[in-house]
């Protein structure tokens, strides 16, 4: 599979907002559309107020097509989960940093990264940057939420772009190489805020799925 490292422009459809009852068919259109990964959003209805889809889910796109799969865990026992997410297809794996999710860190990056899946972490609008610096070795991915998660079409909220900026000054002072994601409200316009600050992958649900035209939706984002 192709790689890519933290220079390139990574536009990620979220499924959350994609028909559910013609899945495959609606992955399919994203990635004819220009879709370099697709983003799979798991609720729990514990850690956020939202209930997804699991596994069978993400197994069943796997099954359809061979586009990366960036599974956004939003759930209190990631680490409970993990070996089926694997299994599922999973290409990247992104666990939330907050203590709420009642698991340990390390271990968990770890069981991912030895499966042979990329490692993200995830932190909430609310949770500063410094809850997940002692993890930023262990990481491919750091996902900037810039809505509170739970659900799609929220608004994107610019105040998260310091963290943003905090994240690539990290980044550089410790030579890594993570990329830096953001999720939640991002369009054309809020893309090119998000990119300025440094973000180089960008999560859009409604902006793709529901947009007119989908092409030309994943080409702005990718061009903001
Ligand atoms: C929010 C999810 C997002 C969501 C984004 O809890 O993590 O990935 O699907 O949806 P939009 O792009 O509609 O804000
Ligand atoms: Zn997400």
């Amino acid at each position: 599979m192709k790689s890519w490292n933290h220079s390139d422009r990574i536009v990620a459809p979220s499924v959350l907002a994609a028909d559910f009852s013609r899945i495959a068919e609606e992955c399919s259109r994203a990635i004819t559309a220009g879709a370099d990964w697709l983003h799979l959003d798991v609720m729990d209805g514990h850690f956020v107020d939202n209930i997804s889809f699991g596994p069978a889910m993400v197994e069943a796109i796997h099954a359809t097509n061979d586009i990366f799969l960036d599974v956004h865990l939003m759930i209190t026992r990631p680490n409970h989960y993990l070996s089926r997410f694997i299994e599922a297809g999973a290409d990247l794996i992104s666990i939330h940093v907050e203590t709420e999710t009642d698991h340990d860190i390390t271990p968990s990056l770890t069981a991912i990264r030895e499966a042979g899946c990329k490692t993200g972490l995830a932190l909430n609008p609310a949770t500063p940057l410094k809850t997940a610096e002692p993890f930023l070795e262990q990481i491919d991915l750091l996902l900037i939420m810039t809505v509170v998660p739970g659900f799609g079409g929220q608004a994107f909220m610019p105040e998260m772009m310091p963290k943003v900026e905090e994240a690539v000054r990290l980044r550089e002072k410790h030579s890594l190489s993570f990329h830096i994601e953001v999720d939640g409200g991002v369009d054309p316009q809020t893309a090119s805020t998000a990119a300025a600050a440094g973000a180089n992958v960008f999560v859009a649900g409604s902006s793709t799925f529901k947009a007119p035209d989908i092409k030309h939706a994943i080409r702005a984002i990718r061009e903001a």
